[in-house]
């Protein structure tokens, strides 16, 4: 059977967060065209926040940006960047300061990702997902840390819990992202006193987005999802509260630390 073309599914715009908290602040995302970080952007975005999504395909990211711009009533634009090319970051973020002046927000968010047992997995293979992933959250920290420190802003990195157990088939993404974990708690030692925050969020299985219709096989969805304690895949919504709550006062004393949001599941795989 061919697989359904992806929707990206529609943020509710319901929060508990005040609507004009992020008033006047500006979101750079990479990884902001599709999946887990739209679905971020959304949310800041309709807390009063511009933005510019950062990506590899441009279609996609101009549409996003269109989208995200009706939805929210607040501005995004799209820059074209591989997080693997600092100068294309460079001019990503040059782009952005033209455009709005500062940046406050840094996701970084840019991800690779397929199943491989490490028998199989070549070393460009393994070499190409630990590049976009951790190399590219560097370079990405590089080309935005003189307007966080600026702006006193923070950064919130996208990760996983499949690193704090052996997953198989994802040796690679599991190195990566135990990377992308220690690049945020050494941002945050060694920038917090110039202001600046790091947070991690490591989301576990959000059901609507195309990584994980490309990563769980069909026949093991239900299985997989009566395992989670809280009876259900994660939404998007549920990673974007995240988001805006990370990036609010509300955390204003938070850096260093990753936030779990995955129902409860990462305690039921290292107690078993
Ligand atoms: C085996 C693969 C492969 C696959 C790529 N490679 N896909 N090996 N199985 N399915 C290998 C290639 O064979 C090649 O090695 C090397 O990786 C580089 O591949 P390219 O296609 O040339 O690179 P590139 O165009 O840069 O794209 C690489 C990629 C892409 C970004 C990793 O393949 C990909 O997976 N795109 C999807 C991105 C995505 O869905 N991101 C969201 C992740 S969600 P050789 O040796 O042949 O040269 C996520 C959530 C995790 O991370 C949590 C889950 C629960």
């Amino acid at each position: 059977m061919a697989p359904k073309a992806f929707v990206a599914p529609v943020i509710p715009s319901s929060s508990v967060f005040q609507k004009d908290i992020f008033k006047g602040k500006v979101l750079f995302c990479t990884g902001g065209g599709s999946g887990i970080c739209r679905g971020m952007t959304e949310a800041i975005m309709r807390h009063g926040a511009s933005a510019v999504i950062v990506g590899r395909k441009m279609d996609r990211l101009t549409q996003a940006a269109s989208e995200l711009s009706a939805k929210t009533g607040q501005k995004c634009i799209a820059a074209q960047a591989d997080v693997r090319e600092p100068k294309a970051l460079a001019a990503a973020v040059a782009q952005t300061l033209a455009a709005f002046g500062r940046i406050d927000f840094v996701i970084c968010g840019a991800a690779g990702n397929f199943l491989s047992p490490i028998s199989q997995l070549s070393e460009n293979g393994f070499r190409t997902v630990i590049e976009i992933d951790t190399l590219g959250t560097y370079n990405t920290i590089k080309a935005t840390l003189p307007s966080l420190r600026a702006s006193k802003g923070a950064y919130v990195m996208v990760s996983a819990t499949l690193h704090y157990t052996g997953s198989p088939f994802q040796a690679h993404v599991s190195a990566a992202k135990a990377g992308v974990d220690a690049l945020s708690n050494v941002v945050a030692v060694e920038e917090g006193p110039h202001g600046v925050r790091s947070n991690v969020i490591a989301p576990g299985a959000i059901g609507s987005t195309e990584g994980f219709s490309r990563l769980l096989p069909p026949e093991s969805i239900r299985n997989s999802e009566s395992m989670i304690p809280m009876g259900r895949f994660g939404d998007l919504e549920d990673v974007a509260n995240a988001g805006v709550f990370l990036f609010s006062d509300a955390a204003a004393y938070m850096s260093g630390q990753v936030l779990v949001v995955d129902g409860g599941a990462e305690h039921l795989r290292t107690t078993q």
